[in-house]
C-alpha cells in the first residue's frame, strides 16, 4: 500500500465522557469489534473509584494498566483505528487536555438519563478550540432516557454545538426497542436478552407497512418523529461536521453493544484522516515526505526497579522508521530510535515503520519532555500543548534534609511528565505547585517518596488563579510587578505569573492595567 493510502485509511482519535457515561464500556465494545480483544471485561478501567483518592496501591496499579491501555490500535474493514484513552478522573483533566492535541477527532458520550454534564462541557471547549471534529454517542438507552429531541437541544445549546441524529431511538428502558439508523436507512432491533448482535433489517421507507411488523404500535411514532428530524434537522453535512461545527448524533446503549458497530461504520466512514498540524514556524501536511512527530505524553517510572520512561510520539508527517537518524529539536541531538513500540490493545509490540495519524512509544532515559518536537532535520516546533491555570496551589518544601537532591530532581521530572506545574515566588524564592485537582498533589507526595526516595511536605496557599503575564509597555509591566510584587512568580521557563487571590483581586488588576495581557493558558 503507498503512503498516501496508509494516512488516508487512518482514524485517529479520543473517547470522552463526564465519569460513568461510558467511556471504557463503548472503548471495550469498539475493540471487540476491531478484534483488538477476544473476551469483553479485558479492558480495565483506567478510572480513579470515586472515593479513592487515598488508595496509592490503586494509583499505581492503574498507572501500569493505563500505559498499555492508552493508545488501543486496531484494523477494521479497510481502516487503521487508533483509539487515545483519556483519564476519566477530573484531576487529571490536563492529561486529557493534552491527549486531544493528538487526536484528529472526538467521540463524545453522553449519558441518556443524564444529558450533558459539568466533565462533557469542560472537554468540549477543548474541543471547540482546536475546531475538532466531534461525534456524539448517546449511551445508555436500556435504561429510562430523557426525551430525544430535549437531549439533542441540550447539546446545542450547553456544547454550542449544532447537532445532526444520524440514529433515532425508539422507546427506552424497558421499552427500548432500537434504534432506527438514518445514516444507512435500517432497523436495528434491540433484545436485551440476546446476547449475538441481530442483522440490521434494510428499511429505505419508515412508511413501509411492514415496519410493524418488527414494532408494532411504535412505528407511527417513529415516523412522526422521523419527520420531525428531516423538517428540523438540514442533511448531513460532512464538511461543516470536519470544521467542528456539526455533531452527527447516535443512540445505544453500550453495556449490551448496542448501536456500537453502526457507530464504528459511520465513524470510519465520516471522520477525518489525519489533518494538517501546526508548528510555530508553518503549517505541516501529513503528506509531506519529511517526518515530524511531538511528545504528548510521558509515563515515568513505571517499574520501580528500572528508570523506564515511554515518550509517546504523535506522526505528523512523513514515514517513521525504526533506527533512522532523527532530530531532537530542543536539544539539537540526533537521536536513533531502535525499539520504537506500537500498542495493540493490551499489547505492546516492537515496529518497523509508522504513518502519520499513528501514536509510537519511544523508550527513553530522560531525554523527552511533553511537547518536544522530532523531525527528519527541518527545525520546527509543535505548538498547542497548553498548561492550563492551575487553581489549587501549595508550597513543597524538603521534609527530609539529606534527600534535598533526591527531592529537585524527583520534582523536576514529575514536572515534566506533566503531573503538575512548578512556579518560584519572585518574592520569597520559594517553591510552589499548582494542579487542577487534590489528588495530583498526593499522587506527587506518593511518587517523590516511592520513586525518589525523597519526602515533602506541603502548606496550603490560598490562592485563586495563576495567569500569565505580558505587555508591550515594559514600564507599565515594571509598574505591576512592584505593585504585586508579594504575588509574582515564575514558571519553569522563567515566564511572568501573577498569582491573584480572589477573582475580585484579578478582575480589579485587569481593570487597572489595561494594557497587561492576562493569560489563562500557557500557550499564547
Ligand atoms: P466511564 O468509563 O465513562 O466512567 O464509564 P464506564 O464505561 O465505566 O461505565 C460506568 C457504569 O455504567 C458501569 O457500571 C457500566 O457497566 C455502566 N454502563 C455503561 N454503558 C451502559 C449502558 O449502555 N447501559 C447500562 N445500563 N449501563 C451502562 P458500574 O456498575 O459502575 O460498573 P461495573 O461494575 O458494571 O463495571
Amino acid at each position: 500500500m503507498g503512503f498516501k493510502e496508509e494516512i488516508k485509511r487512518r482514524r485517529t482519535f479520543g473517547i470522552v465522557s463526564h465519569p460513568d457515561a461510558g467511556k471504557t464500556t463503548l472503548t471495550e465494545k469498539l475493540l471487540l469489534f476491531g478484534g483488538a480483544i477476544r473476551v469483553a471485561g479485558a479492558v480495565k478501567s483506567n478510572k480513579i473509584k470515586k472515593g479513592a483518592t487515598s488508595d496509592f496501591m490503586e494509583i499505581e496499579r492503574q498507572r501500569g494498566i493505563s500505559v498499555a491501555t492508552s493508545v488501543m490500535g486496531f484494523e477494521y474493514r479497510d481502516y487503521k483505528v487508533n483509539i487515545l484513552d483519556t483519564p476519566g478522573h477530573q484531576d487529571f483533566q490536563e492529561d486529557t487536555f493534552r491527549t486531544l492535541t493528538a487526536v484528529d477527532s472526538v467521540i463524545i458520550v453522553i449519558d441518556a438519563a443524564k444529558g450533558v454534564e459539568p466533565q462533557t462541557e469542560k472537554l468540549m471547549n477543548v474541543c471547540r478550540m482546536r475546531k475538532t471534529p466531534v461525534m456524539v454517542f448517546i449511551n445508555k438507552l436500556d435504561r429510562p432516557s430523557r426525551d430525544t429531541f430535549s437531549l439533542l437541544d441540550e447539546i446545542e445549546e450547553q456544547l454550542k454545538l449544532k447537532t445532526r441524529p444520524l440514529s433515532w431511538p425508539i422507546n427506552s428502558g424497558a421499552d427500548f426497542k432500537g434504534v432506527y439508523n438514518i445514516y444507512k436507512r435500517s432497523l436495528n432491533l434491540f433484545d436485551a436478552d440476546v446476547q449475538e448482535i441481530q442483522p440490521a433489517i434494510k428499511f429505505e421507507d419508515v412508511n413501509d407497512p411492514t415496519l410493524e411488523n418488527h414494532i408494532g404500535n411504535d412505528a407511527i411514532e417513529l415516523r412522526e418523529e422521523l419527520e420531525l428530524v428531516e423538517g428540523v434537522y438540514p442533511e448531513f453535512d460532512r464538511e461543516a461536521y470536519l470544521a467542528g461545527e456539526l455533531a452527527p448524533v447516535f443512540f445505544g446503549s453500550a453495556l449490551y453493544n448496542f448501536g456500537v458497530q453502526e457507530l464504528l461504520d459511520a465513524f470510519v466512514e465520516i471522520a477525518p484522516s489525519p489533518k494538517p498540524s501546526f508548528s510555530e514556524e508553518r503549517e505541516i501536511n501529513p503528506e509531506e515526505e519529511g517526518l515530524t512527530g511531538f511528545v504528548f505524553k510521558i509515563h515515568a517510572n513505571i517499574d520501580p526497579n528500572h528508570r523506564s520512561r515511554i515518550a509517546f510520539v504523535k506522526i505528523c508527517s512523513g514515514r517513521f522508521e525504526r533506527n533512522a537518524v532523527y532530530k531532537h529539536i530542543r536539544t539539537g541531538k540526533n537521536m536513533r530510535i531502535s525499539s520504537p513500540t506500537a500498542f495493540m490493545a493490551s499489547q505492546k509490540e516492537v515496529i518497523d515503520e509508522a504513518f502519520p495519524g499513528d501514536i509510537i512509544g519511544v523508550p527513553d532515559t530522560g531525554n523527552l519532555i511533553i511537547g518536544d518536537t522530532i523531525t527528519s532535520g527541518e527545525d520546527v516546533h509543535f505548538k498547542g500543548l497548553p498548561s492550563f491555570s492551575p487553581e489549587m496551589f501549595r508550597y513543597i518544601e524538603n521534609a527530609d534534609p539529606m534527600k534535598s537532591k533526591q527531592l529537585a530532581k524527583g520534582v523536576d521530572q514529575l514536572m515534566e511528565e506533566g503531573v503538575a506545574q512548578l512556579f518560584t515566588s519572585q518574592f520569597n524564592g520559594r517553591k510552589i505547585i499548582g494542579t487542577v485537582g487534590q489528588l495530583q498533589f498526593e499522587v506527587i507526595q506518593y511518587r517523590l517518596e516511592h520513586e525518589y526516595g525523597a519526602k515533602c511536605r506541603f502548606e496550603t496557599l490560598p490562592m485563586h488563579k495563576a495567569c500569565w503575564i505580558e505587555c508591550d509597555d515594559q514600564k507599565m509591566l515594571t509598574e505591576f510587578k512592584k505593585r504585586k510584587h508579594q504575588k509574582m512568580a515564575v514558571d519553569k521557563r522563567g515566564r511572568d505569573v501573577f498569582m491573584a487571590d480572589s477573582g475580585f483581586i484579578l478582575q480589579m488588576a485587569q481593570d487597572e492595567f489595561k494594557d497587561i495581557k492576562f493569560h489563562f493558558t500557557s500557550e499564547f
